[in-house]
This record gives C-alpha cells, sequence and structure tokens, in this order.
C-alpha cells in the first residue's frame, strides 16, 4: 500500500478485508458480532488465553485482503474470535500488531482498527510493552494511559495525513479525552478492589517514538522533560485511528524496562561507570511481559467481561 494511496483505493481495501473476515466468521453466530477488539502487544499474546476454548475462529494475516504479516519476535500474526469471562463478550483479538518501524505505512498498521470499525466493535483495548522513563517506575509496573504525546505526528507523520476519510470520522478529531474515563476507573476498580493485585499500577502519558532503536540517554531526558512516563514504538497510530472512528479506547502499558537517562559515563574519568548499565533489550522486554503477563490477563478477562 502506498503512502499516496487515494481514499477511494484505501477504503476498497478497507471494505474487502472486512468482507472477507465477515464472511469467516458469520458462520459461529456466537462470534459473528465481536463488541471488544483486544491489541495485544510485545509478549502479551498469553490473553488469547483467557478467551473461551471453544467456539474459536483463527484468521492468520497472509488470508485477510491487505493484512501485513507482522514481522516482530513475539507476535503472532493473527486475528482470533472468541468468548472472555463468564459474560462470554464476543471479542477480536489482535495476535502481533503490525508498526510503522518494520517499513509499513500508518494505513497499513491501522488498517485493523479500520476492519473493527466496519464489523461495528465500539471498544478498543490495546495493550503494549514500554520503556518507564518516569524515574518512579520499575520493570513489571502497569500503566493505564491517559493521554499521549504523539512524537512523530507533530512532525507530520500522523496516521490521519491525507484526504479526511469522512465515513469515518471529522477532520480535526480532537483528542483531548482520547481514553476513556469511565473505562480507566473500570480497570482502578477491577485491579484493586477486585482482583486486588499488588502489582503496582501508574497512570499516564505514553510518548509514541518510531523507533527501532530504544532510545539514547539524551532522548530518555528529552522525554521526561515533556511529560511522558512511559516510552514505546506503536499504541498511539491505533488509538488515533479508533478515535477517528469514535470507537472507545482503553489502553495499557506494561513497564518492561526502565529507560535509562542518565548522562554516559565520560571518558575522561579515572574509573568510569561500566556502558552497558540499563541497557534496553528486546529479550528484558519478552522476559518482563511474561512474568507480568499473567495479570495482565486476569485484568483484561475482567474488564472486558464487563464491555
Ligand atoms: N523504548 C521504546 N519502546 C519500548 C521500550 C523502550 O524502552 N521498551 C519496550 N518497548
Amino acid at each position: 500500500m502506498a503512502e499516496n494511496i487515494t481514499p477511494e483505493e484505501y477504503l476498497k481495501i478497507i471494505t474487502d478485508a472486512s468482507n472477507s473476515v465477515k464472511s469467516r466468521i458469520e458462520a459461529e453466530k456466537q462470534l459473528s458480532n465481536p463488541r471488544v477488539m483486544i491489541i495485544c502487544g510485545s509478549g502479551l499474546g498469553g490473553i488469547a488465553d483467557q478467551l473461551h476454548s471453544e467456539p474459536r475462529i483463527e484468521i492468520p494475516y497472509p488470508e485477510i485482503p491487505g493484512f501485513k504479516e507482522s514481522t516482530v519476535p513475539g507476535h503472532a500474526g493473527k486475528l482470533l474470535f472468541g468468548l472472555i469471562g463468564p459474560k462470554k463478550v464476543p471479542v477480536m483479538c489482535m495476535l502481533g500488531r503490525l508498526h510503522f518501524y518494520e517499513g509499513y505505512t500508518f494505513q497499513e498498521t491501522t488498517l485493523p482498527v479500520r476492519l473493527a470499525s466496519k464489523l461495528n466493535i465500539e471498544t478498543v483495548v490495546v495493550t503494549n510493552a514500554a520503556g518507564g522513563t518516569n524515574p518512579g517506575f520499575k520493570s513489571g509496573d502497569l500503566m493505564v494511559i491517559s493521554d499521549h504525546i504523539n512524537f512523530p505526528g507533530l512532525a507530520g507523520y500522523h496516521p490521519l495525513r491525507g484526504p479526511n476519510l469522512s465515513e469515518f470520522g471529522t477532520r480535526f478529531q480532537p483528542l483531548s479525552d482520547a481514553y476513556d474515563f469511565e473505562l480507566r476507573k473500570l480497570f482502578f476498580n477491577k485491579a484493586r478492589h477486585e482482583l486486588k493485585l499488588t502489582r503496582t499500577i501508574h497512570e499516564g502519558t505514553y510518548l509514541f517514538a518510531a523507533g527501532p532503536t530504544f532510545e539514547t540517554r539524551a532522548e530518555v531526558r528529552m522525554i521526561r522533560m515533556l511529560g511522558g512516563d512511559a516510552v514505546g514504538m506503536s499504541t498511539v497510530p491505533e488509538v488515533i485511528v479508533a478515535r477517528h472512528c469514535n470507537m472507545r479506547v482503553m489502553a495499557l502499558s506494561l513497564i518492561t524496562n526502565t529507560a535509562v537517562g542518565e548522562e554516559p559515563p565520560s571518558a575522561f574519568e579515572e574509573n568510569p561507570k561500566p556502558l552497558d548499565e540499563g541497557m534496553a533489550s528486546h529479550a528484558e522486554v519478552l522476559e518482563t511481559a511474561d512474568e507480568a503477563s499473567k495479570d495482565v490477563q486476569k485484568i483484561i478477562e475482567a474488564v472486558v467481561n464487563e464491555l
């Protein structure tokens, strides 16, 4: 999909994708009208384990017209339709998201959200792995996102750039209340009062950096100055498109590493600190996600059960 694709061409891609998916799910009555989209972040695909074992329908991305393949380790690359929680809420799980840094355009990375809108899904629950830039955050903490900084977006790399898709939403989409207040309250109630989780839960601002490199120390200090509590390479484009489609959004970051913002060791010092202290790695991201994923799964189930 070229960057300068026309709205007509993009709308056709969205329609083809949704027709293809509809034809696969309509035979299974309980799954044919999913209510919630759940986007599973790095290492958080275990959310799928919360779905009832049947009925389930799996559709690998290559079988959906217009969908790109997920190329990142820890991202499976399929849509999974199933039921979640005691109330058996029908959901569409995105197992393996598509990132801008993989070389995909924003139209490609957010196509699944447009598809969800075409399926009349009204709520999107987004999860991600993120680096903690707030000095008070530690690895394994959770952060409910209450606001974001679209860093590439402010410089012109924006998912809504180009002619407006007016059948979905408005040209000048407000984002001051992008992260649904009631859903955030529901999350805290479930996590604290019902599930009584002891894991630390923050609320804060997520800064979207295009990646794929992890941030330099100077960039981490800049993100702190800008008010970013956590930094990651996803979520914001999907949230913006979901809001453009008038879907309600809840988003959750699992802090998989604490971003290093201290000055690098000076080569002029007699006994400099070791260079690799605190260096971020994808292996660390997946390890922390694996360790914390059970809690994330439980909360997502409890929240989605009420939707
Ligand atoms: N930076 C950006 N993205 C991330 C990080 C990070 O430190 N950790 C997990 N995703």
